[in-house]
This record gives structure tokens, C-alpha cells and sequence, in this order.
């Protein structure tokens, strides 16, 4: 478990890594939209193994990087690799740059992923605002003694995703896709893929789309009140969906023909936040 302390520290490493920057906004880049950082200027780069607490990325396709600098003139920060509880670290360790990002002065914070589809009227390529989660299969990233400074021991979470954000965000989708899409996202611990029969079971229970990550991400942020904001990249049709077996090879596939895409609906949305 980490203190208050801990996360001080990194804080105070980055900030005299960035000095005289003053980034309000921070941005998760998920599976294979790590194109973003090429658009990011005057850049500062941080690899994650030269932050004091902070985890290494190990997953191909996931750099592992922070990178502070400007899109369209506006100050972000962008993580370049996050860490998922699959690769086998603990939920803190997995969230711990969210908290580090409210002790540097971020207020919004965008979270991107790859997920299954499960509502049929997805095709792969999509894009998914997350209005709401399903967490019920894993622990809460919360568990544990309460750190006070950042938050209450037993928050709310029914405002977890910002609506003004999320509302903006899905305006720019359909600009971009002339498609509109918003729904709930199912967090399974992966790595694998599910089964046929959860997926069947998790959209019984409302989920229109299913991934590996962003829901301890959000928690964190919601319980230190920063304002977030995120969404899926359809990249496949979730377990027996349809007739085919799933692939990260088909997931990558999906996320490089839409990554240009994205990161323009990505660099309208900062401008407009
Ligand atoms: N399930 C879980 N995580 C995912 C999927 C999926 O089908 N596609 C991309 N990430």
C-alpha cells in the first residue's frame, strides 16, 4: 500500500522535471493510440522507470512514458503505456500516476481504451463515450485504508464520468464518424478475453461494451474529485458475438486503421476543454 507520502514524491519528481509548466489536463493513451504523443510539441519526456513508485509498462504495444507538452498551444500531460491489473500489479500500483496527476494541478482527466463490443449495433472501428461502469467481478481499487487528503472512504460514484465533458466529447465523435455512441463499460480483470457466456451475461446486466482497464482509473479520479472523461475504441465484437475467435492481433489491427481518426477527435476535444 502506498501513503500520501509516496505519491508526493513522484509529484515533486516530475514537477522539477517540468518546471514553469502548468498543465490542467492529462490524458491516458490506450492500446496502440499511442500515435497521439507524435502530435504532442514542445515535449518533455519522462520514462516511467525514472519516476520514484511508478510501475513499468510491460505490455507490447504500451510504451512506457510520460510526456508533458502542448496540443494546439494547451499545456497536457499524456501517459504514453498505463499499467493493467493483468500484467500483475495491485490496483494502487496500477492507478498510482492518477493520483500523482491531481497532486500536479490536473482537473480533467481523459481516459482512452480498447474494448469488445457487446451491443450489436456496434461495428468494430466505433467509438463509445463511457457514461457508466460495471465493476461487480473485481475489487474496488479503494480497498484498503482510506488516504483522507484525497478523498472520502466511501464515495459516491454516480457521477464518476463528467457529463459536460462526456456530452462534448460524443458532439466531436459524430462530427468526426457522423455515429454517436455512449454507454456502459464492463471492467473484467482479464488477461483473457471472456467467455461467450459473460459477455451474454454482462449485457443482460446493461453493458454495451467490455475492457481490461479505465475503471479503477476513474474511481481514483472521482474519489479526488478531478473531472473525467473517457472512451472506448471498439476495436472487436466481444466473445460470441460473432462467429469468430478474438485476437490482440485483431484488436491492434482495428485501433492502427482508426488511430488517425482518433487522435483527431482527441486534439479537437482538448481545444475544446
Ligand atoms: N474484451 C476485453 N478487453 C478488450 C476486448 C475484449 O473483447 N477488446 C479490446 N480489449
Amino acid at each position: 500500500m502506498f501513503n500520501f507520502e509516496d505519491y508526493k514524491k513522484s509529484a515533486e519528481f516530475i514537477q522539477n522535471k517540468i518546471k514553469g509548466k502548468n498543465p490542467k489536463i492529462a490524458i491516458v493513451l490506450g492500446s496502440g493510440l499511442g500515435v497521439l504523443s507524435d502530435e504532442i510539441q514542445d515535449k518533455i519526456v519522462i520514462n516511467y522507470k525514472e519516476i520514484p513508485n511508478f510501475p513499468e509498462s510491460t505490455v507490447a504495444g504500451h510504451a512506457g512514458e510520460l510526456i508533458i507538452g502542448k496540443i494546439n498551444g494547451k499545456e497536457i500531460i499524456a501517459m504514453n503505456g498505463r499499467f493493467h491489473f493483468y500484467e500483475g500489479y495491485d490496483l494502487q500500483q496500477a492507478t498510482f500516476p492518477i493520483r500523482v496527476f491531481k497532486l500536479l494541478g490536473i482537473e480533467k482527466l481523459i481516459l482512452t481504451n480498447a474494448a469488445g463490443g457487446i451491443n450489436k449495433d456496434f461495428v468494430a472501428g466505433d467509438f463509445m463515450v463511457i457514461d457508466d461502469y460495471l465493476s461487480f467481478f473485481a475489487e474496488s481499487v479503494l480497498r484498503g485504508k482510506n488516504i483522507d487528503e484525497f478523498g472520502v472512504r466511501f464515495p459516491d460514484v454516480s457521477e464518476t464520468f463528467d457529463k459536460e465533458l462526456s456530452k462534448k466529447l460524443k458532439d466531436i465523435i459524430k462530427t468526426h464518424t457522423g455515429r454517436e455512441f455512449s454507454g456502459v463499460y464492463a471492467y473484467m480483470k482479464g488477461p483473457t478475453f471472456e467467455s461467450p457466456a459473460e459477455i451474454r451475461a454482462l449485457r443482460t446486466m446493461g453493458a454495451d461494451a467490455v475492457g481490461m482497464s479505465t475503471v479503477p482509473e476513474a474511481v481514483i479520479a472521482n474519489h479526488c474529485d478531478m473531472k473525467c472523461v473517457a472512451v472506448s475504441c471498439i476495436t472487436n465484437m466481444a466473445a460470441g458475438v460473432l462467429d469468430e475467435k478474438l485476437s490482440h492481433q485483431d484488436v491492434s489491427n482495428t485501433a492502427e486503421r482508426v488511430k488517425d481518426i482518433f487522435k483527431e477527435i482527441i486534439k479537437d476535444f482538448i481545444i475544446e476543454i
